[in-house]
């Protein structure tokens, strides 16, 4: 069954991380250790983390997760890919992260972190859905929390032609309409992503 109000391409991911079979080289957006942009962010903010909670969404083969466990956080991390799940659990069998299957779009309604953490995933999701998806990851943060997002920009709606579809500063927006407030907002040049001479952003918000 698909489901409107997430695009329906739930199975879209399943399919990928299904028919990788295990092969870590065939997930196209899988580098197997912690995104830099995370790892510089941690140090350079260096958040309390004690008895702190966090999420991780869309946490495909855990790494990003496995970092944030490493580095004090009770952390939860969810995808919609039940093989993703999996995969994290294998991968890290002495995990101390809860790693749950779950839809951005059916998120038990108590749900709420200290820490929220979104890399490359919003940009994934259809762009008809953004505004739903940049709600579901806003609601996720507990009240004086952090949210941290981390993906590509695009100059404009132009540049959102094929997956994944870059997010603009004005769909970034949307998190502060959803009742959060930009602390800080960071690019870093040009990277020629898809030779749509896209810019890496990164922007941290606060409840
Ligand atoms: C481009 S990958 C990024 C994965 C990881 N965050 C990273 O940076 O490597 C997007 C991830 O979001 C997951 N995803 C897509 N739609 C989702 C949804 N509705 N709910 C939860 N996870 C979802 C996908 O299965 C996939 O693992």
């Amino acid at each position: 069954m698909t489901n409107a109000s997430s695009g329906g391409d739930q199975q879209w991911f399943e399919a990928i991380y299904n028919g990788a079979q295990n092969q870590t080289n065939n997930i196209p957006w899988a580098d197997l250790r912690p995104n830099p942009f995370l790892l510089e962010w941690l140090e350079t903010t260096a958040p309390d983390t004690l008895n702190k909670s966090a999420v991780v969404v869309g946490c495909g083969l855990g790494d990003d997760a496995e970092e944030l466990a490493r580095r004090g956080y009770s952390v939860t991390a969810f995808d919609v890919s039940a093989t993703a799940v999996d995969w994290c659990r294998q991968r890290f069998p002495d995990s101390k992260v809860r790693y749950v299957q779950a839809d951005l779009f059916k998120l038990p309604s108590d749900w709420q972190f200290d820490f929220v953490l979104e890399i490359n995933t919003v940009q994934a999701i259809p762009v008809a859905v953004r505004r739903d998806v940049i709600n579901a990851i806003a609601r996720l943060v507990a009240p004086s929390g952090t949210l941290l997002a981390i993906g590509r920009l695009a100059k404009s709606s132009e540049q959102q032609v094929r997956r994944p579809w870059p997010l603009t500063r004005d769909e970034l927006h949307y998190y502060d309409e959803a009742g959060l407030s930009e602390v800080r907002f960071e690019t870093y040049g040009d990277m020629e992503i898809s030779a749509l001479s896209l810019v890496r952003f990164q922007v941290t918000y606060q409840k």
